[in-house]
C-alpha cells in the first residue's frame, strides 16, 4: 500500500495485520450494524456554507477541555484491550497523544496499567470507568488514577449490559491469554470464560452495575474531586438530568454503535443535547468522526471536542504509536483547511450558520438577510 492519506485506510491494514478474532471485536457494530453505518452517513447530509475573503493565515485550533488546555480539539476515546492491537497498546497511543498535546481516555478494560500511561509525558489522561458492582473495586481504581495524575472520568452510562455483537458471539471472542486487564490486576475478578457464546458479554454481566442510576453519579461524585462526563447520553431529557446531576460535561455517544442498533448517529442527537445543556456543561460527541470536516461538523452544531474510537485501535495495528501519531496529524491537518475554507480562524469562529442539513437545505434554500 502506498501513502496513506487519510485515517479511514488504516482499517483495511488492521483487517490484514489482526487474527479475525481480534479484528471482528475492534470493528463491529451491534445486531444489524445499522447505527454503524449511521454514524458514518449523517455526516454526509451536512453540507458547508463557507465564508470567504477572511484573513486565515493564523489559525488556532486550541481548546480547552474542563480546564486542560489541548492543541485541537481533537481526542481519543476509550477503547478497550489495545494491547490485542499492538505489543504497546494503551502505551503507545497515550504517547502518541501527549506528543499532539491532546487527551487520551484510558478505558477501564485496558491492557496497560495506569501508571504505565501516567508515565507518557505532559498529557492529562483521562479516566474511563465502567461501574462494577463491586463499588469497592470503583474507589480504588479511581483514587489509584487520580493519584496517577489522570484529570477526569468518563463514565459510560449506555451499558448496562453488553450490545449484540454477532462476530464476537461467533467468534467467543476473549482476551487472548498473554493478556490481562491491568486495571484490576491485583484485585479478586473472573477471568473471561470461552465456553460461553461471546466470554466479553457473559464478563460484563459478571461485573458490570446494572442498577446504575443518576444516584450512582452522585456517589461518584462523593468519592472523587474529579470531573466527571457521563458519556452516551444522546436525548435532550438525559442531557438535562446529566446537568441535574452535577456532571462536568456530557459525550454525546452511542458506543461506536456497539451498544443499542437504531439510535440515531450521534451527530443528528447532537444539536438536541447542546440545546438542552444549554451553555451550563460542555458537550462533546464521539462516533463515526474520521475527517477534519467532521470535526467541524460537530463544532458547528454545539460540540466542544470529539473524541475518536476505533481509527486508533486500526492506526495503532497498522503502525503502533507512529501510527496513531499519523492519525492525530492528519486529522488535525485536515480540520485546520476545514477551518481556512470556512474563514474561521479560532473555535470561537465556527458557527451554525457555516453548515445546514439536507432538511433545512429543502425546506429553505436561502437565507434571509
Ligand atoms: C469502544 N468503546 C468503549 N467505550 C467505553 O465507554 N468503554 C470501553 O471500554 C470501550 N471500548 C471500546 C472498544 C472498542 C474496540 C471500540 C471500537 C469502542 C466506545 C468508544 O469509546 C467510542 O464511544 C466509540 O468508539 C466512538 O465511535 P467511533 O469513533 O469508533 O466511530
Amino acid at each position: 500500500m502506498g501513502e496513506i492519506t487519510n485515517v479511514m485506510e488504516y482499517q483495511a491494514i488492521a483487517n490484514q495485520n489482526l487474527p479475525k478474532m481480534i479484528y471482528d471485536y475492534y470493528s463491529s457494530g451491534a445486531e444489524d450494524d445499522w447505527t454503524l453505518k449511521e454514524n458514518r452517513e449523517a455526516f454526509s447530509a451536512i453540507l458547508f456554507r463557507p465564508r470567504i475573503l477572511i484573513d486565515v493565515s493564523k489559525i488556532d485550533m486550541s481548546a480547552t477541555v474542563l480546564g486542560f488546555k489541548i492543541s485541537m480539539p481533537i481526542m481519543i476515546a476509550p477503547s478497550a484491550m489495545q494491547k490485542m492491537a499492538h505489543p504497546d497498546g494503551e502505551y503507545a497511543t497515550a504517547r502518541a497523544a501527549s506528543a499532539a498535546g491532546t487527551i487520551m481516555t484510558l478505558s477501564s478494560w485496558a491492557t496497560s496499567s495506569v501508571e504505565e500511561v501516567a508515565s507518557t509525558g505532559p498529557g492529562n489522561p483521562f479516566l474511563h470507568l465502567y461501574l462494577c458492582k463491586d463499588r469497592n473495586v470503583v474507589e480504588h481504581l479511581v483514587k489509584k488514577t487520580k493519584r496517577a495524575g489522570f484529570k477526569a472520568i468518563a463514565l459510560t452510562v449506555d451499558a448496562p449490559r453488553l450490545g449484540r455483537r454477532e462476530t464476537d458471539i461467533k467468534n467467543r471472542f476473549v482476551l487472548p491469554p498473554y493478556l490481562t486487564l491491568k486495571k484490576f490486576e491485583g484485585l479478586d475478578l473472573p477471568e473471561m470464560d470461552k465456553s460461553n457464546d461471546s466470554g466479553l458479554a457473559s464478563y460484563v454481566a459478571g461485573q458490570i452495575d446494572r442498577a446504575l442510576t443518576w444516584k450512582d453519579v452522585k456517589w461518584l461524585q462523593s468519592i472523587t474531586s474529579l470531573p466527571i462526563l457521563v458519556k452516551g447520553v444522546i436525548t435532550a431529557e438525559d442531557a438535562k438530568l446529566a446537568v441535574h446531576s452535577g456532571a462536568a460535561g456530557i459525550i454525546v455517544s452511542n458506543h461506536g454503535a456497539r451498544q443499542l442498533d437504531y439510535v440515531p448517529a450521534t451527530i443528528s442527537a447532537l444539536e438536541e443535547v447542546v440545546t438542552a445543556a444549554a451553555g451550563r456543561i460542555p458537550v462533546y460527541l464521539d462516533g463515526g468522526v474520521r475527517r477534519g470536516t467532521d470535526v467541524f461538523k460537530a463544532l458547528a452544531l454545539g460540540a466542544a471536542g470529539v473524541f475518536i474510537g476505533k481509527p486508533v485501535v486500526f492506526a495503532l495495528a497498522a503502525e503502533g504509536k507512529a501510527g496513531v501519531r499519523n492519525l492525530l496529524r492528519m486529522m488535525r491537518e485536515e480540520f485546520e483547511l476545514t477551518m481556512a475554507f470556512s474563514g474561521c480562524t479560532s473555535l470561537a469562529d465556527i458557527t451554525r450558520a457555516h453548515i445546514y442539513t439536507d432538511a433545512e437545505r429543502l425546506a429553505r434554500p436561502f437565507p434571509r438577510l
